[in-house]
């Protein structure tokens, strides 16, 4: 789900339940050799002996290959950046023989599909196409060590083709806008995973960033909003567009890379920015919108005059012209029809055109639109929304709503693409650790990605080939920085990349994470902001008479964990963690994740004290409800908070109060900036005392008397509230603290809680 939901539809897991932590041990065993190739090949035998290849070993081409040259000046630049020798492209025919590495053509190979031989005597990538010979340059890239010496790589032989021709990521710029350098090396970026398809999502109620030279507003206007804040006026525009100019480089490098553009003008419902540019376009006779500094679902849609059509047909004239892939999006998602509904004009034209039903008349800019594209030599693609009994047999349906989009394309001979809510939905974090930046609270683990199986086995053969491939989405609501975006996209595109490329039998969890351990260090050579979270430490903390016992693991069980108390960062020598310490109070301790003398995970410090377990910021507690979780960011903070926007409520687990404890804790407040829709009503407030709000402090449960309340500070302002006494009761119990405040606007949340003396 890339926008705030509800009715039940996509409902969100409470934080932090879902993960399962093991404990650190040694496991994974790559397959020999395989180092860190991802995805890994279809096929691969490893023979006997090594072939050097140092800064001396010329790569051939064969004459006048345009395709060769570029996959082996690709190679040079790649295994540059990695670390690894400054090969050279020297001319002259070769096939592998003689000390080289040698591209060459093969006929009768797959689409995509390559030959990589290493043997005694050289190095050959075959492939008939463009594309196989720039994925051997990949595979060789990464099968090179980051040596500038060179390295011996054994002997072996890789048949490599993909299992599905789709293997995508969606990029949101509407919601967050990239510049141009950050769109191009994600491509970059995705080419290395051997990824193909970048499908980009460039409008929406929050921003148009695609210039079309015929409606200068769209960009002029809807480019830009005003963004929301607790603080207002509030300060500046936000916004950006990628000038045709700029697409057409971006469209350029990507096909370098192999990589298919699919641009998405969503319509009819994600169309505000537009409406607020040209209001004619709108379906209401109110006064026109702003561009949208809300997140969720919208009601502004595009009404179905000719006028709107033809406007329509006139951006996606300038877009066929843009993008010379053979897809189009045409979004069709979340389309809710409220305002057609109200509105007299859009209901006499729905039945001018005998479609009263309002689903039927989206269905008519489906089919109008689709036509359009076809006449240009082009396919429509829609969300899985535009599955309808007359849609058209090229269509391509996009499978959001779980895999049954894909399933119902498929059986009614539609091809299709897996993006299931939510395992590919990356604004998911990835983990429950304090280190994640803002998203969705669910939890989306790179196990979990991994462990996506594409192959619907309740489909007949001739069905499973409608499944054209896998792609996971970078909705960017709460992802505004491009190091946050490299975060949530990296490692789990790498796990999308192996879905798509690698037979399911030759895929398994362990083996894999024991290569990505092998790529992480190339992700730092390539200065990606990859995340750490299946290999970081989460501590745990419990107090013992001896002092404080801190337990140690990582959300894989991968690799060895070494610690330090002394304030030194752990190095490769450092102790390696095999079972709880118990340290004593004021102890610093640091430890992160090896794999070999590699260091996989940030290093990890925490001074150790009764204080550290007393005080849990509000990622470390879990919210009450699941609503909408979000991990959102407070003006000038340094860090998300955990909220449901639904119901601000958290529960403090096992506060001991035996010995009379009080509670402290912080508030921060957050601009309400949500479309619910009919759910609106759902969301919490109440009676609080006094014009703020109060946050109540319950034992045992939520819905017991209140044993003590603290005050919202009286201007929307963080704040650390004053410390409440709570009542003395035998052992530990869990603490519900809940926000009561007399209005939506704005949203408090605990930014800390802590129970102590
Ligand atoms: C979607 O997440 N609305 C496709």
């Amino acid at each position: 789900m890339r926008r705030v939901t509800w009715g039940g539809r996509r409902r969100l897991a409470v934080a932090g339940c879902a993960l399962v932590f093991a404990a650190a041990a040694p496991t994974g065993h790559a397959e020999p050799q395989a180092g860190a190739l991802i995805p890994l090949p279809a096929e691969s035998h490893a023979g006997s002996g090594s072939f050097h290849v140092g800064a001396a070993t010329p790569i051939r081409t064969p004459g006048g290959d345009g395709g060769a040259e570029r996959a082996a000046h690709y190679l040079v630049e790649q295994v540059a950046r990695l670390g690894g020798p400054a090969l050279r492209v020297g001319a002259g025919r070769g096939h592998g023989h003689g000390g080289a590495i040698s591209f060459e053509r093969r006929r009768g190979l797959a689409a995509e599909g390559y030959q990589l031989e290493i043997t005694p005597r050289g190095v050959t990538l075959a492939a008939s196409t463009d594309a196989g010979l720039f994925y051997a340059a990949v595979t060789l890239s990464q099968l090179l060590p980051p040596a500038r010496s060179g390295a011996d790589l054994p002997v072996r032989q890789i048949s490599d083709a993909p299992a599905y021709p789709w293997r995508g990521l969606m990029l949101d710029s509407a919601r967050h806008f990239q510049p141009a350098a950050v769109v191009r090396s994600m491509i970059d970026w995705m080419a290395w995973h051997k990824l193909n398809v970048l499908h980009w999502h460039l409008t929406d109620d929050q921003g148009w960033r695609l210039e079309i030279l015929k409606y200068p507003r769209l960009t002029s206007v809807g480019a830009w909003r005003t963004p929301a804040s607790v603080a207002s006026p509030a300060d500046g525009r936000y916004g950006g567009y990628y000038t045709q100019r700029e697409v057409r480089d971006i469209v350029a490098f990507a096909a370098g890379r192999q990589v298919t553009i699919v641009p998405e003008i969503d319509l009819p419902g994600h169309a505000q920015a537009a409406i607020a540019a040209y209001p004619e376009l709108g379906s209401t006779d109110g006064p026109p919108p702003a561009v949208s500094a809300r997140w969720g679902v919208h009601r502004y849609l595009f009404n179905p005059d000719e006028h709107t059509l033809g406007f329509l047909e006139d951006v996606l004239s300038e877009v066929v012209r843009l993008f010379p892939g053979r897809y189009v999006h045409i979004g069709g998602d979340e389309a809710v029809k409220d305002q057609w509904q109200a509105s007299a004009r859009v209901q006499l034209r729905a039945r001018e055109l005998g479609r009263e039903d309002p689903e039927v008349l989206q269905a008519y800019f489906t089919e109008r639109l689709g036509r359009f594209l076809a006449a240009h030599g082009r396919r429509l693609v829609g969300w899985d929304e535009v599955l309808r009994p007359e849609l058209a047999p090229d269509a391509i349906v996009m499978s959001w709503h779980g895999t049954s989009g894909a399933h119902a394309a498929a059986i009614a001979g539609h091809d299709a693409v897996l993006t299931p809510w939510p395992t590919m939905y990356f604004d998911n974090r990835q983990s429950a650790l304090a280190a994640e930046p803002p998203g969705r609270t669910k939890v989306i683990s790179l196990e979990d990605v991994y462990r996506f199986e594409p192959r619907d086995a309740t489909l007949s053969e001739a069905e499973q080939r409608h499944v054209l491939g896998v792609q996971g989405n970078l909705w960017t609501e709460h992802i505004r920085s491009d190091e946050r975006l490299e975060w949530m996209a990296l490692p789990r595109a790498a796990a999308v990349a192996e879905l798509g490329w690698t037979p399911a039998a030759r895929r398994r969890w362990p083996e894999f994470l024991a290569r990505l351990a092998a790529l992480t260090p190339r992700y730092t050579a390539l200065h990606l902001h990859a995340a750490d979270s299946p290999f970081a430490i989460d501590a745990r903390f419990a107090p013992d008479v001896g002092g404080i016992d801190v337990t140690l693991v990582n959300q894989t069980g991968f690799g060895q964990i070494r610690y330090t108390t002394d304030g030194h960062d752990p190095g490769a020598d450092a102790a390696v963690y095999a079972a709880p310490l118990t340290l004593a109070p004021g102890t610093t301790l640091s430890a992160a994740t090896f794999d070999g003398r590699e260091r996989i995970s940030a290093v990890w410090t925490r001074r150790v004290d009764r204080q550290a377990l007393a005080r849990r910021d509000s990622q470390e507690l879990t919210l009450c409800t699941d609503g909408v979780g979000l991990l959102l960011e407070p003006a000038g903070a340094d860090r998300p908070v955990a909220v449901d926007i639904m119901n601000p409520c958290w529960i403090y687990r096992g506060a001991d109060l035996s010995g009379g404890a009080r509670l402290e804790a912080a508030v921060v407040p957050l601009p309400f900036n949500f479309e619910l829709g009919a759910d609106l009503a759902k969301a919490r407030t109440g009676a609080a005392a006094g014009a703020v709000g109060e946050l109540e402090v319950r034992v045992d449960g939520c819905e017991a008397e209140p044993v003590a309340r603290l005050r919202l500070p009286a201007t929307a302002q963080a704040a650390t509230l004053a410390k409440v006494a709570l009542p003395q009761l035998p052992g530990r119990h869990d603490l519900c603290l809940r926000i009561i405040r007399p209005a939506l606007e704005p949203l408090w949340a605990i930014d800390w809680a802590g129970v102590g003396d």
